[in-house]
């Protein structure tokens, strides 16, 4: 049994374990492989920190007590976009994949950011080895593409795909 939960502090080493598991797997999620669990604590932090302070929101699907998957709603937008969150780290562990709760994890996420008043979501995901099929299977419209925008994890360029999803009111 899966329960996704709004994340604090207490998360930081587990988040830490997935963000590294992650990137090892080839995830693009920002950073370079390796990722030392020094500058993966150090991202958690700032992370949870924000989320502290009201800017965005990690959450969190437990299996138990192990993390099994995360995903950021981040709602720190410019003071002319107040209705606008994008979609960050969304990551489920290896062990945990293909059971529907990266799924579950969007919702949820869908479902905070428009208890928050957020009417418009954006995400972008890696063109090679992202997650393009789940976005749109979730009903994520795809935008467009941008060639060779970074790197992946080991190495070589990828491009990146742009989508969003009118959600709450403007669902
Ligand atoms: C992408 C990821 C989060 C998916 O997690 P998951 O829990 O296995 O996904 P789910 O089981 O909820 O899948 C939901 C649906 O999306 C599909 N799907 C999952 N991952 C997919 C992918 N990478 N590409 C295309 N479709 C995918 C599933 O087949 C499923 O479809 P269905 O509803 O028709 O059966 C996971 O593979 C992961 O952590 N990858 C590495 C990090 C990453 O790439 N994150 C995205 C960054 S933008």
């Amino acid at each position: 049994m899966i329960a996704i939960e709004v994340l604090d502090e207490a998360a930081e080493e587990q988040l830490s374990d997935i963000l590294i598991e992650t990137v090892a797997g080839g995830g693009s999620v920002s950073f370079m492989h390796p990722l030392s669990r020094p500058d993966a604590e150090a991202f958690w932090s700032g992370s949870l920190a924000a989320a502290a302070r009201g800017g965005r929101v990690v959450l969190g699907a437990w299996d138990g007590a192990a993390l099994a998957g995360t995903v950021t709603v981040l709602l720190d937008c410019p003071p002319n976009q107040p209705h606008r969150g994008e979609i960050a780290k969304l990551m489920v562990r290896p062990s945990h994949r293909g059971r529907g709760i990266a799924a579950a994890l969007m919702r949820r996420a869908e479902a905070e950011a428009a208890a928050r008043g957020r009417t418009l979501l954006v995400l972008d995901t890696a063109s090679e080895d992202g997650a393009a099929g789940l976005y749109e299977g979730l009903g994520y419209q795809f935008v467009g593409e941008i060639p060779d925008y970074a790197l992946k994890p080991h190495g070589g360029l990828t491009g990146t795909r742009i989508y969003f999803r009118r959600i709450g009111a403007a669902g």
